[in-house]
């Protein structure tokens, strides 16, 4: 803390001027929780907050539109990349508003503004003679007649042996990787083995910065970023930088703007985070502002948000682009997140496993704050964490309604009832309500001290402390008691609870901006940050003067209940289930039969009448069927699927007239047909119609 301080203070100022990015998601699907939690939610709290301490913030991002992400999945729906972003960028926008992240701009990278950024940025480089040209082998698909790198073609990782490790990078390690590192190769266009061919591309030496980039991080920063986001930089300049392409062989991407770049693009990493700048200038334009500040000026501070894959191109390969060109500030801070799982699992797009932010709207609508809560209460800062419904549950029930909402609601409804919902003037303060309203004046500066660390959990923890110092406050002073004897003492007590009810209102923002609105209307209290800021809630003397009159009650939550989260769970077992079912094998048809052929198999309906384990073995049982002809042993090999005794009296459909053979000893006259579930236990195919005799034939 002290250290801190006097760090702090060396720097000698707290900057007033702040570029706020988050990562620019991929227009490949819509965005789920995963998302929110480790990117979005973070960011927009930290950009609130600074907007609620009067600084300047441009909170920029926009979607990343480029890149083999897009022409993949443009591929697979057979439709154009053009339709596939215009899609998910219209989706994605829409779920950024709906939960209230607060973007001062939300660009796009096909946006004519960002080809020009990155253009420029392209050819500054080039004419620097800051690339280096080379003609080398690259992998290449005879199949698709197409260069193969980034995620068209999967392979082993070198460094931990991951085996779906993309052409530019492992998501396992983390690892930056060139297509050709990677052991076994597939092309993920035809899964077929990648050939090698000659092809130029432009190259960014990365080595060149390995100086630099030690002064910056390992010697600058190593206090100040996160322990994950410095120990990835560490093991990657350490293990030695070497020069990547920055070019690609395809068609989908800014067409590379220098002599000998026909039918090539610039690699969408390279082109993606110039787009916060564009994104900046964007905006820019429209507010009638100066972007160049916002970029240049020293006094800025310039904060990425994002998770923990993007690691190496915000901390490595964007700084380097930026020191190379010139002029441009570096990033104070990049907290990158680790990620969020899903009930035990990894999130995935392709495999469905995910709360998509629309849908969950339309399971609970107007509950916004409930998730950006839950997933800043739990959020995967120092390690991967878990998202459970039943997590989701509690956090409701326990905090947002028993803690947050109930104080407050205690403290309208009593204000109401007993003064008509005007603040009334205190007496005497006794010594536990001068503490609990200098405790109150603390909090701002509690919470802010973790925010400014990037702990978003533990200020979200903080902020709910002083609802629970609220609450506690009422429960020692039970003013529904005290006003039988002493209403002039209920007075002083309704007049604290409500400062800190007013505390609330404006320190909820970031966390529950939607809560924090409905709060200031029933309290009366201005909504801009102009009106009521972070610090008043310290230095004013009081936040609700006596005389100032409230509104009535809302409800600010509501119990969740266990059916609500069944359904949910329901759900995911679905997404599971349709998934496996997906990824089956189905075995090939076999040889075709002629009609004759199959009239010659006498299949019946029967009824098992008797069932026994067949001695000394796992598999089989011996059963007695009634085939309506006759009653005849059958031994079947379906002992891991039922216990003997549950299948007496079942229906199932038997093939009667198939040669007798004997198994360990007991002959069997027939067979069972049997088919698989999807959990791949054995079930009869049987007529499940009432009525059916025994005997019946199947045709
Ligand atoms: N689209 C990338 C992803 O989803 C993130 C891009 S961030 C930017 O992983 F810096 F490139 F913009
Ligand atoms: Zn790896």
């Amino acid at each position: 803390m002290w250290l801190n301080f006097i760090l702090m203070s060396e720097n000698n100022h707290t900057p007033n001027r702040y570029t706020i990015t988050a990562a620019l998601p991929y227009t490949n699907g819509p965005i789920h929780i995963g998302h929110l939690a480790g990117v979005y939610v973070p960011a927009d709290i930290y950009a609130r907050y600074l907007r609620l301490t009067g600084k300047e913030v441009a909170f920029v991002c926009g979607s990343d539109e480029h890149g083999v992400a897009i022409s993949m999945k443009a591929k697979k729906e057979d439709v154009t990349p053009k339709e596939i972003i215009d899609k998910y960028h219209t989706i994605i926008k829409k779920s950024f508003q709906d939960f209230g992240i607060t973007f001062d701009n939300y660009s796009r990278t096909s946006a004519d503004v960002h080809h020009e950024t990155a253009s420029e940025f392209f050819k500054k480089l080039y004419e620097q003679s800051d690339f280096i040209e080379e003609t080398t082998a690259q992998l290449y698909d005879e199949e698709a007649k197409q260069f193969l790198a980034d995620r068209f073609v999967i392979g082993t990782c070198p460094k931990c042996g991951h085996e779906e490790a993309y052409g530019d990078q492992c998501e396992n390690c983390g690892s930056s990787l060139n297509a050709t590192d990677l052991i076994n190769p597939k092309s993920t266009i035809t899964g077929s083995t990648p050939t090698t061919k000659e092809t130029k591309h432009w190259f960014l030496p990365l080595d060149r910065y390995e100086g630099f980039l030690r002064e910056w991080i390992l010697e600058g920063h190593k206090n100040d970023w996160k322990p994950n986001v410095y120990g990835q930089c560490k093991s990657w300049i350490d293990g030695g930088l070497e020069p990547r392409a920055v070019t690609r062989d395809l068609d989908w991407g800014i067409p590379v703007p220098v002599e000998g770049g026909e039918g090539k693009v610039l690699y969408v990493w390279f082109d993606a985070p110039i787009g916060y700048i564009s994104s900046t200038k964007e905006w820019a334009e429209r507010e009638g502002k100066d972007w160049e500040p916002y970029w240049k000026d020293e006094n800025t501070k310039l904060v990425h948000f994002i998770g923990k894959d993007n690691i190496v191109f915000h901390c490595i390969i964007f700084p380097a682009i930026l020191k190379s060109h010139g002029g441009y500030i570096l990033p104070e801070n990049v907290p990158a997140n680790e990620f969020l799982n899903l009930e035990g699992n990894k999130l995935s797009t392709s495999k469905n496993w995910a709360v998509w932010l629309h849908e969950y709207l339309e399971e609970f609508p107007d509950m916004q704050d409930v998730l950006r809560y839950t997933l800043t209460a739990n959020a995967p800062e120092t390690k991967d964490n878990d998202f459970t419904w039943k997590d989701f549950q509690a956090r409701n029930n326990n905090e947002l309604v028993a803690i947050l909402g109930n104080f407050i609601n205690r403290v309208v409804v009593l204000t109401n009832k007993y003064y008509e919902g005007v603040v009334p003037a205190p007496s005497n303060f006794t010594e536990l309500d001068r503490e609990t309203l200098d405790t109150l004046k603390k909090y701002p500066e509690i919470i802010s001290t973790s925010l400014e660390r990037y702990r978003f959990r533990e200020a979200a923890q903080e902020f709910m402390n002083l609802a629970r110092l609220g609450n506690k406050y009422l429960a020692d002073e039970e003013p529904w008691k005290v006003i039988k004897q002493d209403e002039e003492r209920v007075k002083t007590i309704m007049y604290v609870a409500l400062q800190i009810a007013a505390g609330l209102a404006v320190l909820s923002e970031p966390f529950l901006p939607f809560t924090s609105s409905k709060l200031k209307e029933i309290l009366a209290v201005g909504s801009s940050a102009e009106e009521t800021s972070w610090n008043d809630v310290s230095t004013k003397e009081t936040l609700l003067t006596a005389e100032h009159k409230i509104n009535q009650s809302q409800l600010l939550f509501r119990k969740i209940e266990d059916s609500e989260i069944q359904k949910q769970l329901d759900k995911l077992e679905a997404a599971k289930k349709a998934n496996e079912n997906e990824n089956k094998v189905v075995t090939p048809q076999k040889d075709t039969i002629t009609f004759d052929d199959f009239t010659k198999l006498d299949m019946r309906v029967g009824t098992i009448i008797e069932a026994e384990k067949m001695p000394k073995t796992k598999k089989l049982l011996v059963l007695k069927v009634d085939t309506g002809i006759d009653t005849r042993t059958i031994v079947s090999g379906i002992a891991e699927s039922f216990k003997a005794e549950d299948i007496i009296g079942k229906k199932v459909t038997v093939l009667v007239n198939l040669a007798p053979r004997p198994l360990r000893g007991v002959e069997s006259q027939g067979m069972i047909l049997m088919t698989e579930n999807k959990e791949g236990k054995l079930v009869f195919v049987n007529p499940d119609e009432d009525g059916v005799g025994n005997g019946e034939g199947i045709n």
